[in-house]
């Protein structure tokens, strides 16, 4: 079982990337901003309460989104391997994860990290708000929220695989061809030996 991390700040492409990457790689894509607003198209409890959070740009609790993800990884025991999108995105949810694989007798294989300027960030974000119908998408001021939630709360979680040796920076800029054929390079050379 090989286990993908695709790491960034929101915008860097790591919904665009993973979509490519698990049809290519036959990985199981679990992406909890995929999940929440499944829950909150759904109108659940759950949605309900997070779309609130969603909307200010902030990270909903650690609690929650790991509980989704240990649902997930129950919910498909045959899987080659996971593809996390947006996920881990604090050091808990990074420990949490580590554990939940472990029972699984499996762990992370790399953490690829795409590397993408704030201003154009903020550039592919704002445009894609223009169609996309998500709400945090709509203003500068969320966008920027989002952005420095990032800084805040999830940048570090580099840091933590990076202990383990598992970290490589991608250039995220550049068309989407480009780099996911960066991403492959870096995953073939994990599966090659
Ligand atoms: P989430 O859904 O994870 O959103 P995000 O991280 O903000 O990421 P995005 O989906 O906006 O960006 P992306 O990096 O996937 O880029 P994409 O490929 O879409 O999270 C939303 C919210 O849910 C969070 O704010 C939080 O509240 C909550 N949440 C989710 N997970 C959580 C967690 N683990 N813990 C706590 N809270 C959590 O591309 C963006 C745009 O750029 C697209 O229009 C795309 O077409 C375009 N684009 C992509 N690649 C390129 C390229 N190479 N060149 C030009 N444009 C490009």
């Amino acid at each position: 079982m090989f286990n993908i991390i695709l790491f960034g700040p929101p915008g860097s492409g790591k919904g665009t990337q993973s979509a490519r990457l698990v049809e290519k790689y036959g990985l199981i894509h679990l992406s909890t901003g995929d999940l929440l607003r499944s829950e909150i198209s759904r109108q659940t409890k759950l949605g309900l309460e997070a779309k609130t959070i969603m909307d200010r740009g902030e990270l909903v609790p650690d609690v929650v989104v790991v509980g989704m993800i240990a649902s997930a990884l129950e919910a498909n025991p045959g899987a080659n391997g996971f593809l996390f999108d947006g996920f881990p995105r604090t050091v808990a949810q990074s420990e949490a994860l580590d554990t939940l694989l472990q029972e699984k007798g499996t762990s992370i294989g790399v953490v690829l990290a795409l590397e993408v300027s704030e201003q154009e960030l903020v550039k592919r974000l704002l445009n894609r708000g223009l169609t996309s119908g998500r709400s945090d998408d709509n203003s500068e001021e969320v966008v920027r929220a989002r952005i420095a939630e990032y800084h805040k709360k999830t940048s570090v979680v580099a840091g933590y695989y990076q202990q383990f040796n598992k970290v490589v920076n991608i250039q995220g800029e550049g068309t989407v061809e480009e780099i996911f054929f960066l991403l492959c390079s870096e995953i073939d050379n994990r599966l090659s030996y």
